[in-house]
C-alpha cells in the first residue's frame, strides 16, 4: 500500500465533502492503480497532475528515466493534434514565422542533457516556520534529462531579431482556470540567454526527452528547455513564442514565481521574477523510515549546482551532529554543465544520532545556508538539507 493524494474533486467525491470541513489538507491512503501514463511517482496532486519520484528510486541513475522524473504542470495536459500544430514567432522580428514540425525538423539538430528543477522543490520543508501553498514537494521535483530539439537562438535567426528586442516570451497550449479567467501557462527569458547558439544553446525547443518523443506530461510535441533556469522557465506544450522589449507580461513570471514575504500587489511590484536556480541538494538514501543499526552508514545523494555557465559542484559534507563536525562525501558517474551530481557518503551513527545534515558549495560561491528566510510562495528552499533517522 502506497498514500497518494488526491485532487480537491475527487476527495470530495470520496470524502462526500467532508474534506471542506477540514482546515488540514487531507491525504487519504489508498492503494494505488498504475498510472494511465506509465509514471512510477508519488502524486502530490492528480488533476492537474503534480508528482515526485521515492529518492531512493531518483539517484539509481545519473539521467533519470521518464517514469522517475517528476511532472508539474498546472493544469491538464492539452489535447494536440500534431498535424494540426504550428509553432508562431512574432513580435520584434522582422519575419514572423509560422513553423510546423516538419519546418522545425530542417533546422539543425542539438543534444543537451541538462537538469530540470521546480523553484518549490523542497517546499514542504518551510511549513515547520509557517504554512505555505501549492504543491507539498519533498525533495524529488528535479531530474535530469537529454534533451534533443533545436536551438531557439537558430529559429530567433531566422525570423530576424530587430534591435530593441530584450526579452523572448514563451506561451504553452495548456488551459489554466485562474479566478475568472483562463490562461496559458508562461514567461519569458532575457534576450541574451535566448541567442545563445551551438550545442549548449540557450534554450532548446525540445522534441525528445532521453531519445524519445515527449510525453504528454513533459509539453509533447514540443518545449522549451532552459539549462540554468528554474523549470518555470521550460514552457511545455509551446505554441507561441513573442519577441519583445518588455519581460512576458504573463501571470507565472509577471507575479509567480518570485520570492515575497507577502502576496500582496507592492510586494509582487518590487521582486523581480526568478530566473537561475540556486545550488540545492538531498539525501536521497537511507530511507528516513528505516530503523537504521548503529555503526557505519552509507549515504547517497544528489547535489544540483548554481545554473551559471562554468560552475562545479566543490564541497559535500555530511554532518551527524546538527553540523558541529562534517564529513567529506565523493562524487561518482558524470559531470557536465547544467547537471546534478550524484555523491556518496560514509558516516558513523549511534542511537544517539538523530539527523543527518547535508550541505555543498560550488565554485560561483554558491552554498547551501544553514537557514532559509521563509518566503510566501516557499520558492528556493536550499538549505542544509536534514533526514532525520532512527538508529538502534
Ligand atoms: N509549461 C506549461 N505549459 N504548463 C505548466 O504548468 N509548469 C512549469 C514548466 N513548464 C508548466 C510548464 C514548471 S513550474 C516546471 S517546474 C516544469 O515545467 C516541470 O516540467 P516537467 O513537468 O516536464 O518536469
Amino acid at each position: 500500500m502506497k498514500s497518494i493524494e488526491l485532487s480537491r474533486r475527487e476527495l470530495m467525491i470520496a470524502t462526500g465533502g467532508f474534506a471542506i470541513m477540514s482546515l488540514e489538507w487531507p491525504s487519504l491512503s489508498l492503494s494505488q492503480e498504475p498510472d494511465p501514463l506509465g509514471k512510477d511517482l508519488i502524486f502530490r496532486t492528480t488533476d492537474p497532475r503534480n508528482a515526485e519520484p521515492e529518492l531512493a528510486k531518483l539517484v539509481q541513475s545519473w539521467i533519470t528515466p521518464v517514469k522517475h522524473f517528476y511532472v508539474r504542470s498546472h493544469a491538464p495536459n492539452p489535447d494536440i493534434d500534431v498535424n494540426q500544430y504550428a509553432l508562431t514567432v512574432e513580435g520584434c522580428v522582422r519575419s514572423p514565422l509560422t513553423l510546423t514540425l516538419s519546418d522545425l525538423g530542417r533546422l539543425p539538430r542539438h543534444s543537451v542533457t541538462a537538469t530540470l528543477t521546480c523553484a518549490g522543490n523542497r517546499r514542504a520543508e518551510f511549513n515547520q516556520e509557517g504554512k505555505v501553498g501549492g504543491v507539498q514537494w519533498e525533495s524529488g521535483a528535479i531530474g535530469n534529462a537529454r534533451w534533443s530539439g533545436i536551438a531557439l537562438a537558430d529559429v530567433l535567426k531566422q525570423a530576424g531579431v530587430l534591435e530593441h528586442a530584450k526579452h523572448v516570451w514563451f506561451e504553452g497550449l495548456d488551459k489554466i482556470q485562474r479566478k475568472d479567467e483562463v490562461i496559458p501557462f508562461g514567461g519569458s527569458i532575457p534576450i541574451e540567454k535566448a541567442m545563445v547558439p551551438g550545442d549548449l544553446p540557450g534554450a532548446l525547443l525540445a522534441d525528445q526527452m532521453n531519445g524519445q518523443p515527449l510525453t504528454p506530461d513533459h509539453g509533447f510535441p514540443l518545449r522549451t528547455v532552459v539549462p540554468g533556469y528554474i523549470g518555470a522557465r521550460s514552457v511545455k506544450w509551446l505554441g507561441k513564442i513573442v519577441v519583445s522589449d518588455k519581460p512576458s507580461p504573463n501571470h507565472y513570471l509577471a507575479t509567480a514565481y518570485k520570492i515575497v514575504k507577502q502576496t500582496g500587489a507592492i510586494d509582487w511590484a518590487e521582486s523581480g521574477p526568478i530566473y537561475r536556480y540556486p545550488i540545492n541538494g538531498a539525501i536521497a538514501t537511507p530511507d528516513s523510515n528505516a530503523t537504521i543499526p548503529a555503526g557505519q552508514l552509507d549515504v547517497s545523494g544528489y547535489v544540483l549546482p548554481t545554473g551559471r555557465l562554468g560552475t562545479k559542484v566543490q564541497r559535500i559534507q555530511i554532518s551527524t551532529d546538527q553540523g558541529a563536525t562534517w564529513k567529506a562525501a565523493q562524487t561518482f558517474g558524470q559531470t557536465s554543465e547544467f547537471c546534478w551530481q550524484l555523491w556518496r557518503g560514509r558516516v558513523n551513527v549511534t542511537p544517539q544520532t538523530k539527523a543527518l545534515y547535508l550541505r555543498a558549495s560550488d565554485t560561483s560561491g554558491g552554498f547551501m545556508p544553514a537557514r532559509v528566510p521563509w518566503n510566501a510562495k516557499g520558492y528556493l528552499q536550499n538549505s542544509w538539507y536534514r533526514l532525520p533517522i532512527r538508529v538502534s
